[in-house]
């Protein structure tokens, strides 16, 4: 397995480039298999979930061409199975995304329940209640969903979401899109992510309202056609450099990102004493305030409030805040795993149930550390960045989950970051080498 080993210490300084959302990019490949005719995405980074998500499409029949190394051209005109295996739904949860788009055009799909991961249970109840609302039959076949539309095509629904759920969202739009008549999607999840993929979604013809807001409608339709799409900047990339330029004490811009998808993760670093200037719709210009970073508080709730996919970045920074910071996680019961690792590292944190209280500042200092799951992996390159001495960080495959580049970018901007590649694995960059 591939690792991490970074010499900390240095201010980061510099342009720093953001790659297209993975959590955008996932769903969007999905709703290709919308439609017969092709879907051509740009601006599809180049991670492992990504590669994964295109494997899973191949598998069903789909082809996909990679004319340039960030667009897909996705073509599923011939479908030769309904089933994505256990084998891709065991590495990346988010092939349960295929669910949606299958029973939605061909009335059945067979997906491998997903199981347990790092960070909880994560279940998908609220889909499958979802889909039954929209006229499906589900049943569970030795660890497997199969989803049927009894009469061929399923039929518009009320549907209320009694907790917001992303992917669930998402899954229920793509089913609903070819349905017939008229679904409401209530308490549906608002994620900038959301919207993305409706904007997709109408171009290929679909009739949808109402993304980015608790209620979502959607006018099924006929048929769906092909479309031209550019995936939104990652938001969580965007606000892991962020941290990046405010733990280590120096000056960065950050380009091609949007500040309107963060306000959460900007306002909030702002009150922890991190300088956010927007240079334009774009562009970022961020540097740690002359009096230092400050302890803040901070709940994870869904968008448009602080997100749960930058809580372990956000520990991180704060053991080099002033004062005692509480960080409460409500949206996965496990994800404070990082915590142990940082205190390896030196940081003083304590754990309560869903609440974690990180007592700062502390030095950090270099240590060997593993990392449990994608964002983890992150909070413990931010830590390895500003630790003196030499930081080794194990199993980063988690980090090429969904971070692209992320050794070539880091050195870009100074860090002294290098990829120890596994002699057994031609892993490096997420196959391209550093
Ligand atoms: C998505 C993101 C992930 C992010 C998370 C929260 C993708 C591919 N993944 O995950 O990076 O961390 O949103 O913003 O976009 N729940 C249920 N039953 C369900 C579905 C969800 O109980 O059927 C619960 C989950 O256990 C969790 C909460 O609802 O406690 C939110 O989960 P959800 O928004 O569905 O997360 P994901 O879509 O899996």
């Amino acid at each position: 397995m591939d690792k991490f080993l970074i010499k900390g210490g240095v201010p980061l300084k510099g342009k720093i480039e953001v790659s297209g959302a993975k959590n955008s990019a996932l769903p969007c490949l999905a709703a290709a298999l919308l439609t017969d005719e092709t879907v051509i995405l740009h601006n599809v980074p180049y991670v492992k979930d990504l590669i994964t998500q295109r494997r899973l499409l191949e598998d069903l029949g789909a082809t996909v061409l990679t004319p340039e190394l960030r667009t897909h051209k996705i073509s599923a005109t011939s479908i030769v199975t309904f089933e994505a295996s256990y084998e891709l739904v065991k590495t990346m949860r988010a092939s349960v995304l295929a669910l949606g788009p299958l029973l939605g055009r061909f009335g059945q799909a067979k997906v491998s329940m997903p199981g347990g991961c790092a960070i909880g249970t994560r279940p998908i109840d609220l889909h499958l209640k979802a889909f039954e609302q929209l006229g499906a039959v589900i049943e569970l076949e030795s660890g497997d969903v199969v989803a049927r539309a009894p009469k061929g095509r399923l039929v518009g629904a009320e549907i209320g979401f009694e907790k917001v759920t992303v992917t669930g969202t998402e899954n229920v739009m793509m089913a609903a899109a070819l349905a017939t008549g008229k679904t409401t999607i209530r308490n549906a999840a608002r994620e900038p992510e959301i919207e993305d993929l409706a904007e997709l979604m109408n171009r290929m013809g679909a009739r949808i309202r109402g993304a980015g807001t608790e209620t979502i409608e959607i006018d099924g339709v006929e048929g769906m056609n092909g479309a031209e799409h550019t995936i939104i900047p990652d938001r969580i990339e965007t606000g892991t450099f962020i941290a990046a330029a405010a733990i280590t004490g120096g000056e960065i811009e950050i380009t091609r990102c949007n500040p309107s998808h963060l306000r959460a993760v900007i306002a909030q670093l702002g009150t922890a004493g991190v300088e956010i200037a927007e240079l334009n719709q774009s562009t970022l210009a961020v540097r740690r305030s002359a009096s230092g970073l400050k302890a803040a508080d901070v709940t994870t709730e869904p968008h448009p409030h602080f997100p749960t996919d930058m809580q372990a970045q956000y520990m991180a920074l704060m053991t080099q805040a002033e004062g005692d910071s509480l960080i409460r996680e409500t949206i996965f019961e496990n994800r404070f795993m990082h915590a142990s690792e940082l205190t390896r590292m030196g940081a003083n944190i304590s754990i309560h149930g869903n609440e974690a209280t990180v007592h700062g500042p502390t030095k950090l200092s270099g240590a060997r550390v593993l990392a449990s799951d994608l964002r983890a992996s992150a909070s413990l390159v931010l830590a390895a960045l500003c630790a003196t001495g030499e930081t080794l960080i194990d199993r980063v495959y988690h980090i090429d989950r969904g971070y692209e580049m992320i050794v070539r970018k880091l050195r870009s901007i100074g860090a002294d970051i290098e990829r120890i590649a596994d002699s057994s694995s031609a892993n490096a960059e997420a196959g391209q080498g550093v």
